[in-house]
């Protein structure tokens, strides 16, 4: 193993914007054991009196989710909501279109609040635009957020639900753009139905926020003029524009998978110029934002179509190392785009392309899992502009590329810092020094790090810790400097302490 050399310079007064907190999402959709065998499991001997599993809600708090969006996803685009409220045994079992399975409907809206109750986390509602019609959709907002004394309220308290959920984030359809989605439409005519839709859920409830579909990726043929058309006709009446993506290492280039970055927030600032296009044509005050409401690694090819089963096994896939430092580089991402990216909800948070697996006694925890865990826990108060003088990569797709990929965040009511760095290579150590140019934390308090020499290496049934994060030994600060050596395919989350309430300079 060779070795090279990096600095990065940190600087509390340099900052990017307030990070959300709803950045650290995720997503629930009825496919394949998302649900089902998932988080709802009566059956399991680890399920609660509601059904719902013990062990992943656990696994669920302990990655700090704080935004879950529901029920889908290409489910979504054939779903009648009213079939997943009321008594359960009445409740239809269905050919599920999406997915060609069997949906037993036991699982549904108020279940959900539930689960989202459990975790602590805000629900996202996404109401739907392919079979679904506008009325439908501002129905699902009174049946969610009215007070009781009309029809669809007055349902929900008879289903055992007197009070308001109060759902403030609701997306208008799933994916509408991809000729996959039930009820696919082009971007004039989804753009005049979510309008319509947009408004009759905001005369409903005039709180809510509305997420638009955007592109499904930066591939489609129609991004990003969709983004475009849908934007400019309902610019007024939505909060936020959806971007989906999923990568993988699809040609077995590894160098340039773990540049992925690059390309990530190349579709960000595309996305962002859009908007500002948008917003200047309309001549408008107001503002919308990205939601990246679909994001995971996704590659590996399991099936994806259920042959008429309940809760079949699709789209498990198994997260080695290289994944799991592309998800931390993601991260990464959210946090230099916090100007523009408020929302962010991972697909999905357990079986489906998911970093948890269950079976019917047990829980594995995949490499993935723990980047997800130390950036929600660890990325508070405001993204900063961190400046990074590093070797670099030689990469096909990408060209050179910085080895290190690095953010930092900092809170100035607690005094709390983080550095978050990916080292790309695949064989050098880079050792780094950290040079805080404002506000010098006096202590380091906690440093993380997930590493391993082989990029395929993943964790197992039988071997399952084999790839974690583990916290290291900190390294000294004089100051305001300190030096980490870090090993090649590694991610390390550094954490540090400044006198509380400093005031900024
Ligand atoms: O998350 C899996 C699927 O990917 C979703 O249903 C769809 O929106 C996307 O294509």
């Amino acid at each position: 193993m060779s070795t090279s050399k990096a600095q990065i310079s940190l600087d509390t007064n340099r900052t990017i914007a307030p990070i959300s907190p709803w950045l650290f999402g995720g997503f629930v959709e009825h496919m394949g054991r998302c649900v089902y065998e998932g988080i709802y499991d009566p059956k399991s001997p680890l399920a609660d009196e509601r059904g719902l599993r013990i062990d992943v809600l656990d696994a669920l708090r302990e990655q700090s989710y704080t935004v879950m969006r529901y029920p889908g996803g290409n489910f979504l685009s054939g779903y009648n909501w009213l079939d997943g409220v009321g008594p359960k045994e009445k409740r239809p079992r269905r050919r599920e279109l999406a997915w060609q399975s069997i949906e037993t409907n036991q699982f549904g809206t108020n279940e959900f609040m539930e689960f989202c109750r459990a975790i602590g986390v805000e629900p996202m509602l996404a109401v739907n635009m392919g079979t679904g019609t506008i009325q439908s959709a501002a129905d699902l907002v009174e049946y969610c957020n009215a007070p009781t004394g009309t029809c669809w309220a007055d349902l929900r308290a008879a289903h055992g639900h007197p009070d308001p959920y109060n759902v403030k984030i609701w997306c208008v359809g799933n994916e509408m753009d991809g000729p996959w989605q039930i009820g696919h439409l082009d971007m004039h005519e989804y753009g005049k139905k979510a309008l319509e839709a947009a408004k009759m859920m905001k005369w409903q409830d005039p709180s809510i926020k509305t997420v638009l579909c955007g592109s499904s990726n930066n591939r489609m043929a129609t991004y990003p003029e969709w983004d475009r058309v849908s934007l400019e006709t309902c610019w007024e009446h939505v909060d936020y524009h959806s971007i989906h993506y999923y990568a993988g290492n699809h040609d077995g280039d590894t160098a340039s998978y773990l540049a992925i970055a690059r390309e990530l927030e190349d579709y960000v600032d595309t996305m962002a110029a859009t908007l500002r296009y948008v917003k200047a044509k309309r001549r408008s005050r107001h503002d919308v934002y990205l939601s990246w409401d679909e994001w995971q690694v996704w590659y590996k090819g399991d099936p994806l179509q259920g042959n008429w089963t309940e809760a079949p096994h699709l789209a498990e896939e198994t997260y080695n190392l290289e994944d799991a430092l592309v998800v931390a580089q993601w991260l990464n991402v959210f946090l230099r785009k916090s100007a523009v990216l408020k929302i962010g909800c991972v697909a999905q948070v357990v079986n489906i392309i998911s970093w948890l697996q269950t079976k019917r006694d047990g829980l594995l925890k995949q490499t993935s899992f723990y980047p997800f865990k130390l950036a929600s826990n660890h990325a508070r108060g405001e993204a900063l502009d961190v400046q990074v003088s590093a070797p670099v990569v030689e990469t096909k797709k990408y060209g050179p590329v910085p080895v290190l990929d690095v953010a930092a965040s900092y809170d100035l009511e607690t005094g709390i810092g983080a550095v978050f760095i990916v080292n790309r290579s695949q064989t050098d150590a880079v050792v780094t020094e950290l040079i805080w140019q404002a506000e010098v934390p006096h202590s380091v308090p906690q440093v993380y790090q997930l590493a391993g020499n082989d990029a395929k290496a993943a964790n197992t049934w039988e071997n399952p810790n084999l790839i974690t994060a583990q916290p290291i030994e900190a390294p000294k600060l004089t100051d305001g400097k300190t030096t980490l050596q870090l090993p090649p395919l590694s991610y390390t989350v550094l954490t540090t302490q400044a006198h509380r309430g400093e005031s900024r300079s």
